[in-house]
């Protein structure tokens, strides 16, 4: 016997109820809930007869040397080292960030069967952006079907090492009576594909769609069942991307993979610090530059600040790519441990290239640029500026300091400025840049404000 009930599920971290509720007690979110069918099955249970296999681990078989390397760079080292088989892979991002064109990107340049499957767009669309992309494959397969049974169907018939499900919000499972994109739907289809990419030992990447607030539309969940959560960012009015893994059953999360837009597709960014530091203009007041670590590599930053006067007496602050409530508290220490009139200003801060960076190691730049600007004089622009800035307007230890000093050298700057307690113990000789300790946020910007 079989019976139909409702429940509501709140839509972002999946907390059941029997009846609708307006906030969700879990997540604190409001009108999150969706109604949902939800069938039950009385079946007798009765005790296992068949074969169980358990083995001894050193009997296992891994899977790390069969990995799936897509060759594009980037890509491959925010996985880990490519796509393992067995595994799922959640690939989130914004409404036309790119996600599909680094899916079929990606599918292009793997040597491997891959089908191809869309929910949202026409053959005739992925063609044209095939053709746009100027893709060329013998083992690119494509489908455009949003019925899960014909997907596993033809998964079982074309037997690829790689599946592409573009997007999981338009597939359904035909047992369901709810509709594509609901919860149990997207979680039904989810734990169907892992069972698949199990079972036929091959590697499914799962295309979903963020909402405003960040979260994979449809529940969060989704991110504990998958293995591997990466998240595709960037602004839609610069070119470049962020390619950022939030979770990872088989790598590092740190690593992130920086890729260009152009209108023949994604070109990975190899040496990012050129690229960031290429628009830079040399001799402008308010423009300090930095050494950030992002996943297991250095990149200079360029952070720009813009001071003037606010003649309304509500001084407006804008913080773009760091973090605001950091910035109120940047510009308080300057304010009371530098002696910087910046209460009546408007402060306008912005990371060049749109990354968004949230390491207090970028704290001494950023106070820097804001001083330059105030007293409209220029940072020396041969020199790093890398600390972190405690509420005592001291300037304090940060880690990696010999990768963030040799990528400085490497570029070219002849200066970079660390802290002080940084220095005891640095582990680089160099010859060809000065390294200089400071104590106090006052000692830099009396030392690179000229
Ligand atoms: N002719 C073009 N020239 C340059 N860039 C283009 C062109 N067509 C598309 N693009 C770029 O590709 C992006 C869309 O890429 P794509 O369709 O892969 O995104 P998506 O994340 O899959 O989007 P969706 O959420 O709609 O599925 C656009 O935002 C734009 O930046
Ligand atoms: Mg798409
Ligand atoms: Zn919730």
């Amino acid at each position: 016997m079989s019976k139909t009930r409702i429940k509501y599920i709140c839509s972002t971290c999946g907390y059941e109820s029997l009846r609708w509720l307006g906030k969700c007690p879990e997540c604190d979110n409001w009108n999150t809930f969706t109604e949902e069918i939800i069938e039950t099955n009385n079946k007798k249970v009765s005790a296992y007869k068949g074969t169980i296999n358990i083995k001894k681990i050193d009997e296992l078989e891994g899977a790390e040397k069969n990995r799936i390397i897509t060759g594009i760079g980037e890509l491959d080292r925010v996985l880990g080292g490519g796509f393992i088989p067995g595994s799922v892979i959640l690939l989130g991002g914004d409404p036309g960030i790119g996600k599909s064109t680094l899916a079929m990107q990606a599918a292009s340049k793997i040597n491997h069967t891959v089908l191809y499957v869309t929910g949202e767009e026409s053959t005739s669309q992925i063609k044209t952006r095939a053709a746009r992309l100027k893709i060329k494959s013998d083992n690119f397969y494509v489908l455009s079907e949003t019925d899960l049974n014909i997907i596993i169907a033809a998964i079982n018939s074309l037997s690829p090492s790689l599946v592409i499900i573009d997007s999981i919000q338009t597939m359904y499972r035909n047992e369901l009576d709810n509709s594509p994109g609901t919860i149990t739907q997207i979680r039904e289809c989810t734990s169907q594909l892992m069972e698949t990419a199990k079972k036929n030992n091959i590697s499914i990447l799962i295309v979903g769609h963020v909402t405003k607030e960040g979260f994979i539309a449809g529940p969060k969940v989704l991110e504990h069942m998958v293995d591997t959560v990466i998240q595709f960012e960037g602004e839609s009015h610069h070119a470049f991307r962020i390619l950022r893994a939030q979770k990872n059953r088989f790598g590092s999360t740190n690593e992130i993979g920086i890729f260009e837009m152009h209108e023949d597709g994604l070109t990975e960014v190899k040496n990012p610090s050129e690229v960031f530091l290429s628009e830079r203009d040399k001799e402008i007041s308010g423009s300090a530059i930095t050494a950030s670590i992002e996943g297991t590599r250095p990149i200079l930053l360029e952070v720009q600040a813009l001071v003037t006067p606010s003649n309304f007496g509500n001084p407006q602050r804008v913080a773009t790519g760091f973090d605001y409530r950091r910035l109120s508290i940047l510009l308080a220490v300057l304010e009371k441990r530098s002696g910087l009139r910046l209460s009546a200003n408007n402060v306008f801060l912005n990371m060049a290239g749109g990354v968004k960076i949230d390491e207090p190691a970028i704290d001494l730049a950023v106070c820097c640029s804001i001083a330059s600007s105030l007293m409209d004089k220029v940072v020396n622009s041969k020199t790093v500026l890398i600390g972190e800035v405690g509420l005592g307007g001291e300037v304090r230890s940060v880690g990696h300091i010999e990768k963030r000093i040799q990528e400085a050298e490497k570029l070219g700057f002849e200066k970079v400025l660390i802290p002080l307690n940084n220095i005891k113990g640095l582990k680089v000789n160099s010859s060809s840049i000065k390294i200089t300790g400071v104590e106090s946020l006052t000692e830099a910007i009396n030392g690179v404000i000229k």
